[in-house]
C-alpha cells in the first residue's frame, strides 16, 4: 500500500490525438519531480463522453449517481487528495470540457449518499495552464482559485507556462524551473 498521496490529473487542451500540447508538457515537468512511487492518474477530459449538466436543484433538488466516463470522473475525483486541473486559457476562461465537469460538481453535491462537500474539503486543488502572456490567465485563475474556495478546499496555486505552438512552453525557462518545485512545495 502506497502511503504517498495521489494526484489527479485532468487534461483539457483540445489538441488532436497524438499532440501533446504546452500544458500537459509543463504539467508532466511538474510530476516527474514527484517522489517515485506516487500515485498519478491521468484523464483527458476532451477524450471523454461528458453529459452535459442539467439543473436540477431546484425540481428534483437530486441526481442519481454518475454512469460511464462521470462515474469514472466522480470516482477518480473522489480517490484523489490533490487535484491538478491542466487547462490552457481558453478566451480568458478554462476549456469548455473542464466547464462541463465542474458544472457537474454541482450535480456531485446532489447524490444521496455521496458526501462529496465532505471529502472535497479535504483535498487541495492546483491548476497548471499556459497561454500567450500570463495577465490573460488571471481571471481565470481567480475563477478556479473561487471554486476550490467554495468547496472549502486547500488552493495550491497556479503554475504558468507562456504557450502558443506545441513545444512553445520549452522555451519559458521560469515556468520549466518553477514546474519542478509545483507539486512538492
Ligand atoms: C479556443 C482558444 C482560445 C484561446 N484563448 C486565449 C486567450 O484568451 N488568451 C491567451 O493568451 N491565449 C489564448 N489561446 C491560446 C492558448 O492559450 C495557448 O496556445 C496555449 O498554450 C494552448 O495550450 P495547449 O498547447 O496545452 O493546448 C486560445 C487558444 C484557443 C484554441
Amino acid at each position: 500500500m502506497t502511503t504517498h498521496p495521489h494526484h489527479l490529473f485532468l487534461t483539457t487542451s483540445t489538441r488532436e490525438p497524438g499532440i501533446v500540447g504546452n500544458t500537459e508538457w509543463l504539467a508532466r515537468q511538474a510530476a516527474a519531480a514527484l517522489p517515485a512511487g506516487t500515485a498519478q492518474t491521468w484523464l483527458s477530459l476532451a477524450r471523454m463522453e461528458l453529459p452535459r449538466f442539467v439543473d436540477q436543484r431546484h425540481t428534483t433538488g437530486s441526481y442519481p449517481a454518475p454512469e460511464g466516463d462521470m462515474k469514472t470522473l466522480l470516482d477518480a475525483t473522489l480517490a484523489a487528495d490533490h487535484i491538478v486541473f491542466v487547462a490552457p486559457v481558453y478566451w480568458f476562461s478554462i476549456p469548455a470540457p473542464l466547464k462541463t465537469y465542474l458544472d457537474h460538481w454541482s450535480a456531485w453535491m446532489r447524490i444521496p449518499g455521496v458526501p462529496f462537500k465532505e471529502q472535497m474539503a479535504r483535498k487541495s486543488l492546483q491548476l497548471v495552464t499556459t497561454s500567450g502572456d500570463r495577465a490573460k490567465a488571471q481571471p481565470m485563475v481567480d475563477s478556479v482559485r473561487l471554486c476550490a474556495q467554495f468547496l472549502d478546499m486547500h488552493w495550491g496555486g497556479a503554475l504558468w507556462g507562456k504557450g502558443g505552438p506545441p513545444g512553445a512552453v520549452q522555451a519559458d525557462a521560469e515556468a520549466c524551473q518553477a514546474a519542478a518545485t509545483f507539486l512538492i512545495a
